[in-house]
């Protein structure tokens, strides 16, 4: 089966077999080794001097991790929503107990420095957002303006960067994000159930002065053990840390900037694939994701038959919509090892599976439109 969720996504062979090594304790010289390796390149990926951590939790746990470390109850907090993730985002920290103001932003665009300027006032802990909207596939293409605006107003800056970093440009210490958190489902090609974190020098001062810090998800304590020992506070999925070990390791062979260009080219694929098709692409041009391919579903076809007939008939899965546009849109992951077997596979399915539930279209039209994108011969 071709996994083409925005995650969990396929995961390289390299990756797979890494986790069948026999568990080792993770108090002994193995585990430091394995996990300086992994902290090193992760910094890499995240492109930060600060700290990064693995925490054995899914992108949400990241993310709680994030807020319950930086807000005590009563904080303020500016979380832009433009999509089921930003709410998710907003509900964490209100749960928290911080006093939330939402920047509503209209559903497959993204936070215009306006906006935030708006409601950013000097009182403002943190200002939180979804880089990458997941259940809308747009992206907040004004995030470096965005955090520069929250560091002009004395904000920290919480990004959930969980379906795309990795896979597109975010250069974590240059844009001064404080707090950036990924999964290691998405565009990293590892199997779920990891979170990384980063935190930059000025989170540390606020999560030093947080007496209300979680207990399992306590950064202090996770400090501590990584400057003492590399080790990590609780016992960490040792087969995930395998796997995420080798993922990191095949992206520091790949290199970051030319993985961040496969990504935007197979992205530039599916959105020129899927007009030549007549589909209507989700985002605008400019709000765009170059790892989550959202895509209207035309009147008349039934969205969970469309996924159904690619999933069985040509054993391609994608994902369908969430929230308010649950019916609207299929989601296509463009994330990790995406190249253009996965994208002509993809396009090939869906095509034949629209024509197949009689809305025509020209699938040797698209397929060549995607090449012309990939750069293969005779597109
Ligand atoms: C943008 C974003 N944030 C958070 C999450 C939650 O991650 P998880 O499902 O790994 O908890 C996801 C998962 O799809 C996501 O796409």
């Amino acid at each position: 089966m071709l996994v083409m969720l925005p995650g969990p996504t396929n995961v390289p062979e390299r990756v797979v077999r890494a986790m069948l090594k026999p568990v080792m304790g993770h108090r002994g010289p193995e585990f430091r080794e394995l996990h300086e390796r992994i902290i090193e390149n992760a910094k890499y990926v995240f492109q930060t001097e600060g700290d990064v951590f693995v925490l054995t939790c899914s992108g949400t746990g990241g993310i709680s991790c994030a807020l319950e470390n930086l807000l005590k109850p009563g904080d303020k907090a500016v979380v832009a929503v433009s999509g089921v993730f930003g709410e998710r985002m907003a509900e964490t920290a209100r749960r928290r107990g911080a006093e939330v103001v939402e920047v509503p932003v209209e559903w497959g665009e993204a936070p215009t420095p306006d906006e935030v300027e708006e409601v950013l006032k000097d009182d403002v802990k943190a200002f939180c957002l979804v880089y990458n909207e997941t259940s809308t596939g747009a992206k907040a293409r004004d995030l470096k303006v965005l955090c520069e605006l929250a560091k002009d107003h004395g904000a920290l800056v919480v990004v959930d960067a969980v379906s795309i970093l990795g896979g597109d440009e975010l250069p974590v210490d240059e844009w001064g994000i404080d707090v950036c958190v990924t999964g290691s489902q998405k565009c990293l090609a590892c199997p779920p159930g990891l979170a990384l974190i980063s935190v930059s020098e000025d989170a540390w001062k606020t999560i030093e002065e947080n007496p209300s810090r979680p207990f399992y998800f306590d950064l202090i304590r996770a400090r501590e053990f990584w400057e003492e020992r590399h080790e990590t506070p609780f016992t960490p999925a040792i087969p995930l840390f395998y796997a995420l070990d080798e993922a990191l390791i095949m992206i520091r062979e790949e290199g970051l900037e030319a993985r961040i260009e496969r990504h935007a080219r197979c992205a530039r694929a599916f959105y020129s694939a899927v007009e030549a098709m007549g589909l209507e692409v989700f985002p605008r041009p400019e709000f765009r994701s170059n790892t989550v391919i959202a895509v209207k579903v035309p009147s008349g076809v039934d969205p969970r038959r469309l996924r159904e007939i690619m999933k069985e008939e040509y054993g391609v899965l994608v994902a369908g919509g969430m929230g308010k546009i649950r019916n609207l849109v299929i989601r296509i992951g463009c994330m990790g090892i995406i190249s253009a077997r996965e994208v002509i596979l993809t396009l090939t399915a869906l095509g034949n599976a629209l024509n197949n539930l009689g809305h025509e279209n020209d699938v040797g039209a698209a397929l060549r439109a995607a090449r012309r994108e990939l750069g293969l011969a005779r597109g």
